[in-house]
């Protein structure tokens, strides 16, 4: 998912579901110059993941307790998010607004029964998708 998010060094971020894990991983790709938020609904996951950060060294990820079907517009950076990286199970992309032009989102998408991280870029204010999608789901071969 990360690679498929093209996070780059100085890239803003927004990890949706959090843990602590993977945002320490963006937190080292997008480097000093960048930002990292990560946000869950759960409170106990997001004290969690503020405690690891912290013990780790990464206590510049901004950790932050809210629904990601509402998004809190005061965590949008000016300008939008270079890339969003959808880390929990979703039917619905309510997150374009918040990306900015060029920017990437990535999210677990089904298809053929298997989730597959599917990647997208903004562009004239709507997502588009030029990867290959799979005509048959090669883990369990049905299509
Ligand atoms: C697979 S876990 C995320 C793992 C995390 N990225 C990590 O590094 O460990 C999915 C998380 O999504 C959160 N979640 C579920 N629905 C949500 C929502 N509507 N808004 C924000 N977070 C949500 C859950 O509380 C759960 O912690």
């Amino acid at each position: 998912m990360l690679e498929a998010a093209r996070i780059q060094p100085g890239h803003r971020v927004l990890e949706i579901g959090s843990g602590g894990y993977n945002a320490a991983l963006i937190a080292e790709l997008v480097g000093p110059t960048g930002h990292v938020t990560t946000l869950d609904i759960d409170p106990v996951v997001t004290e969690r993941a503020v405690r690891f950060l912290h013990e780790t060294g990464y206590s510049q990820v901004s950790v932050v307790t809210a629904d990601a079907e509402h998004l809190p517009s005061k965590v949008v950076p000016k300008g939008g998010f270079d890339a969003i990286v959808v880390t929990v199970d979703t039917w619905d992309l309510p997150w374009i607004d918040a990306l900015c032009v060029g920017g990437r989102l990535v999210a677990p998408l089904r298809l053929h029964g298997c989730h597959w991280a599917i990647g997208f870029t903004k562009a004239k204010g709507v997502l588009h998708c030029n990867e290959p999608l799979p005509a048959l789901c090669p883990a369990c071969c049905r299509n």
